[in-house]
């Protein structure tokens, strides 16, 4: 089947641009799975239970987050109401699965697609130049024990290309798609690890590029040129949908294909 991962959904700029393309994309590539990093979709810093269910409504399956999650309050509680309550739509919105135990909410999901093939979708954050939190590696491991679905999607929310690339490889061959996210910035890296795994380092922001990732690019290059603080705002301008598409093989979740997709 064929799986569509969207990059970072920043703010409204973003969300427009995901109303207005993701229908068509999903139809021209038949993808069966959608899955979208969305903790900037809420004015560029986190995501409301309103947002994260519109997204949802659109056709995407699972919600991935990281770093940004809890920036809007609302969220707390509404990933604490997934506990124990499988079909919910707050369910399918994911934090890191690294986060400390107890953290509100799930780091992963498992559930089927409308024709039955079984799915999983993991949520890890790094570590390297981020909060401290679990090891995102023996976090996976653990996970990837637990889950009996062969189609597993990772969302690496991570800083560092090298934490990345690293987690990458390791777990080549248990996972169908390791997708970097949070850098804003599409890399030219995608490919099919040696053992079956879709990987790329980062698959680029969904929002408007004429800023500084996401940003209006003033206010940052203010705050670069002066050291004082700056409220940042979302800009809107050169607005474009990052995805990828991979392809896998139902039965045994290795993946064939991925493909970098740039759409304005
Ligand atoms: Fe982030």
């Amino acid at each position: 089947m064929r799986i569509l991962f969207v990059g970072d959904i920043f703010a409204r700029a973003g969300r427009t641009i995901v109303h207005e393309r993701l229908g068509e994309l999903q139809q021209h590539y038949g993808a069966e799975l959608t899955v979208a990093n969305g903790e900037n979709a809420a004015g560029g810093f986190g995501i409301t239970p309103q947002i994260a269910e519109e997204l949802l409504e659109l056709g995407i399956d699972v919600i991935t987050t990281g770093n940004h999650v809890w920036d809007k309050r609302e969220i707390i509680e509404y990933l604490h109401s997934a506990n124990g309550n499988e079909t919910s739509l707050a369910r399918r919105v994911l934090r890191p699965a690294n986060y400390p135990a107890g953290s509100p909410g799930f780091g992963w999901y498992q559930g089927r697609t409308r024709s039955g093939v079984e799915y999983a979708v993991i949520d890890l954050q790094g570590r390297v130049f981020m909060a401290t939190n679990d090891d995102p590696v023996r976090v996976a491991d653990a996970l990837l024990k637990q889950i009996t679905a062969k189609v597993i999607l990772v969302d690496l929310h991570a800083e560092a290309t090298s934490e990345k690339v690293a987690l990458g490889w390791y777990l080549d061959g248990r996972a169908t798609a390791i997708v970097g996210t949070h850098t804003h910035i599409p890399t030219a890296d995608e490919m099919v690890l040696p053992k079956g795994t879709a990987y790329i380092t980062d698959v680029g922001m969904t929002g408007p590029y004429e800023s500084v990732i996401g940003v209006k690019k003033e206010l940052v290059i203010d705050r670069f040129l002066s050291g004082m603080p700056a409220r940042f705002e979302a800009a809107s301008g050169d607005v474009r949908l990052c995805a990828v598409l991979v392809e896998c093989d139902n039965a045994t979740g290795r993946a064939v294909r991925i493909e970098r997709l740039m759409v304005r």
